[in-house]
Parts: C-alpha cells; structure tokens; sequence
C-alpha cells in the first residue's frame, strides 16, 4: 500500500512549484546561475558513500529544490521509506513486502536488532544469510573447478540484466580462465551461438527465474537441457543449477542443486540474491561481499540523511521537477567507462518498468506524467552518434554522466581523453556557443549531472546500483504509484500464448486484419 495521503498534484509545495516554475524556473539560466553564485557547486555537489555527484549543471536554484524536498515531506517519502525498510507489504497490487534491501544487511547484530526488532525480520535475515553463505561456496566452489569452464546464465529481463551489467562492470575483477555467457532472448539464434562454442563436460548452466515459469527462460532452458543430454553430458545435478523463489517447480524440471529467494524481492532487484551467483562466481565470495556492503552502505545513507543531504532524494526531485514542471520526457544515461556499457539497458528496466504506471497505488488514474524514457550509450561513442541531438536538437533532455577516475588499463593517454571529453560535453551542455549563422549555434543550458567514481569496484558499483534504486523509489513515492509490481507487462504475453497456437493451427478468426495478415505470411 501507498503510504501517501495526499495525490503530488493537490500538495501547497506542488502548487509553489508551479507558480516558481512560470516566474523563473522555465527561464532559469545555468550560466548566469554559476556568474552570480560562488557557491553553486559546493550547494549543488556532494559526497555519498563511494561516490561524488555534481548536480550543480541542473536546471535548479536553492528555493526551488527545497520546494521540491517539501514535496517530497508532503508526499510522505520519509514514510514509505519506513515503511518499505520496516517490512510493511508497500507492493499492494501483489500484497507483499519490498525487502531488497534486506539482502544486503549484514548478519545480525546488537544493532540490526534494534533496526529490525526480534520479529520477522530477524528471521528473514537469518535466511537471507542462510542462502547467501550455500551460494558463495558454491561459487567458491566452481571457481574452483577447473573442469568447468564456462558458466551460461540463462534468464531474461532482471534475472540477466542485473548479473550481465554487473559481470562485465567488474569484468577486470573476473576469475582468469572461466568465460560468462548470458542467453535471455527466445529468439534460437542466441542460445544456438553460445551452445556452439560449449562442450557440455565444462559447462555450467544457471537457469535463473524468479518465478520458473517465463517463458523465454523456460524454452531456452528446455533446449540447453537437451543439447546436454544429446551431447552426452550426464550430470545434472554437477551442470545445472536453479536460482528461483520457485525450487518445486526447478526440481519438477530436473534440477536438484537450486538457491532460493523470496517474494518479497523484485525481479529487477534480485541481482542482491541468489539471481547474483554468475557475479559471485565471477568476483567470488569476497567480491560478492563487497558488492553488498557498498549496497547496504547507500541503504544507511538514504535511510537516515537528511533530506537536503540525501542524494537518492535530491536526484529523484530533480527527475519530478524536469518530468512533471519542465515536461522533458527522457533521460540520457552516459557511462564514460566502457564497462558500464550494460548499465543502460539494466536502467532501463529499473525505472521504466517500476514507475511507467499510469495509475495511483489505488489504481485511479494520473493526471501528470511518470517514468521518462531512459536511454544511452557509453561514451564517447555516444558522441559521435546522438549528442548533436543532445546539444542541438528541438528537445532538452537531462544527460547523467558517470565517471570513473582511476582507470585499470596503463595505456598512456587514454583515460586523460575519456576524462577531458566527459567534462567537455557537460560543459558544452551548459555553456552553447552563440553563432548567428544559425547551424553552428549551440544554445546551451541544457542540463546534467556528473556522477563520479574513485574506482569501478565491486563496492562502488554495489553503492552506484543501490543509489539508482532509490531514486526510482522516491520518484514513485511522490508519484504515489505502486514501483513494484508490472502488469503492462502480461498483456503481451497472454497474446503470445494464443498467437503461438494460432501460427500451428492457421485459425485467424476473430483476429485484426492486419494481426491476422502478417500471420498468414509467416506461415507461407
Ligand atoms: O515480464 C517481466 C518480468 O516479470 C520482470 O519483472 C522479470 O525481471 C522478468 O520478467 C523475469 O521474470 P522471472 O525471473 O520470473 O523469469
């Protein structure tokens, strides 16, 4: 359940906002902000646990953002926190807790257990960890094994976005010698190439699904289970392992060796469970640990910072002041670090599809917008493909760079280039350059903000992860949506099942003439 009382739009601080926003917020200018304020990138920077971010090059001044943080207050974000970090069932359209989180608490302590109480929690946790030590030793275990070489996840949507980002982010920190594979899509092709290059007596499959029954995850499942066998392999219970909050349904498929996890966590926030094994066996035990503890480290921080010092809210503000007051609609993602090239698309997934909702938590409809449309590339590819777009294009779309300082290669001259371009183009963004031939104006005060890491470690990558999860989670809150459920997503599927049957059979009665049509020429 919701724990707002009041809907954004109805608030004093949304009507201020309004009312800021024609007087001065729509022609608040970024370079006369910076010529009459020393201060501005002291005010509008700060540190957060393993990280930096510079939000000073956005569309904001001081008497607008703690409008925003009164909306915030007023929307009752301090209260869904509580609520989501006390265990309360926050997912009401599923009636279940949202307890990501948890899976990053250390083991039990004095302390955890006056934050958790002698309760429930206590118990979660105590699982939490149960599951969490099986699974890094048998992560420590394959590492191990050097008959095994190639480990293949097989899952789809956050049972392979969360470990694909995070396994080539850490990439520099894999294990030399075992190769990491991810198959999600049921188009054959996909699995068919990976299977082509495996022999089944190094291989190990991780058939990762929160539910082991999507489709996509099951059929390609089904197919590596039978290359497998045709192959000669024997062993399953040596080649196969289930990661599932379903273990019945894993062992009906013939997998004994399964790791479990909850309801109460998110499939596009499970790479914190056993969804996170290819990770744990790619960084190993230690690793995984560290990726956690920069996790639960940005947990304390958006629990008990306050407001104005909190960055997950300050950054979640500023996606509602440019969603709901300036109208943009997307926002750009640009890693300068060539190891984050999946982080986009694992974004992607974390926003769009916990806050596109066009209804409230009670299923009444808005009347304002929610997710911008996330998008991007790692630069400075993005540069030279879609940033004239970015600098010159009709619309302003908010561009949040991350950096990294301290590269891991010892090529000269690289990293100085990459670090000269990523604060190049925030600088561009902001400052135009006037032209009066027309083509070669830049208008300028287009707005970013500049995350930066020391190092892409496990523990910072787990800080940057959990920060982008918080920040969905108080635009939600603001917007009063439930983030934690996907409907929209089951309509599709419902379609496919028919369509599926429709393909065999020929029958299109009943159908659209142009759904109908296009199946009549794939058929011939
Ligand atoms: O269809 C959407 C979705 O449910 C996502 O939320 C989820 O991450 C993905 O499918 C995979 O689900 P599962 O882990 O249950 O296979």
């Amino acid at each position: 359940m919701s724990t707002q009382s009041t809907a954004c739009n109805q608030t004093s601080a949304w009507a201020a906002l309004c009312s800021a926003f024609s007087a001065v917020g729509q022609s608040f200018d970024l370079r006369s902000a910076f010529a009459t304020d020393a201060e501005r990138y002291q005010i509008f920077s700060q540190s957060a646990p393993h990280l930096f971010a510079d939000l000073s090059k956005n569309l904001i001044d001081s008497a607008t953002e703690q409008m925003l943080l009164d909306l915030a207050r007023q929307t009752g974000v301090e209260q869904h926190r509580d609520a989501m970090f006390a265990g309360a069932a926050i997912n009401g359209t599923e009636g279940r807790a949202v307890m990501h989180w948890l899976l990053r608490q250390p083991p039990q302590t004095a302390v955890t257990t006056a934050l958790l109480g002698a309760g429930n929690l206590s118990n979660e946790l105590k699982a939490v960890h149960v599951v969490l030590n099986a699974m890094l030793g048998y992560a420590e275990a394959v590492r191990a094994d050097e008959l095994i070489t190639d480990v293949v996840n097989i899952g789809i949507g956050g049972s392979d976005l969360g470990p694909q980002m995070a396994v080539l982010a850490l990439e520099a920190f894999v294990l030399p010698g075992k190769r990491f594979h991810f198959v999600s899509n049921v188009d054959g092709h996909e699995l068919s190439a990976v299977l082509q290059g495996l022999k089944p007596e190094s291989t190990l499959f991780l058939i990762a699904s929160k539910t082991f029954t999507t489709i996509e995850t099951m059929t390609n499942a089904g197919s590596a289970k039978s290359w497998f066998l045709r192959q000669g392999g024997a062993n399953i219970a040596r080649h196969f392992a289930a990661l599932t909050t379903n273990v019945e349904a894993a062992k009906a498929f013939g997998i004994s060796t399964t790791f479990g996890f909850w309801d109460w966590v998110g499939g596009r926030y499970s790479v914190w469970s056993a969804i996170g094994l290819p990770l744990a066996i790619a960084i190993g035990e230690q690793g995984f640990r560290q990726f956690l503890a920069g996790a639960h480290d940005m947990d304390e921080h958006f629990r008990s910072a306050p407001l104005q010092r909190n960055l997950p809210v300050r950054l979640a503000m500023l996606d509602v002041w440019y969603r709901n007051f300036h109208g943009f609609t997307s926002r750009s993602i640009a890693p300068y670090h060539s190891a984050l090239r999946r982080l986009p698309a694992y974004l992607q997934q974390l926003e769009m599809e916990s806050n596109g909702k066009r209804v409230n938590a009670q299923g009444q409809t808005l009347a304002y917008g929610t997710s911008p449309v996330l998008w991007g590339e790692p630069g400075t590819n993005g540069q030279h493909a879609y940033f004239q777009m970015l600098h010159q294009g009709t619309d302003v779309v908010p561009v949040e760079f991350v950096a990294v300082k301290k590269p891991r290669h010892d090529l000269p001259g690289h990293h100085a280039l990459l670090m000269a371009n990523v604060l190049a183009q925030a600088q561009a963004l902001m400052v135009g350059k006037i032209d009066a031939g027309g083509h070669r104006h830049f208008p300028g005060n287009r707005p970013s903000t500049f995350l930066l890491l020391d190092e892409l470690t496990p523990t910072s990558l787990g800080a940057l992860i959990a920060l982008q999860e918080h920040r969905v989670f108080v635009s939600g809150a603001v917007w009063g949506i439930n983030s934690f459920d996907q409907w929209g997503v089951e309509l599709g599927k419902v379609l496919a099942k028919d369509l599926e049957r429709r393909l065999q059979s020929g029958d299109v009665a009943g159908l659209d003439s142009s759904t109908a049509g296009l199946l009549g020429r794939l058929r011939c």
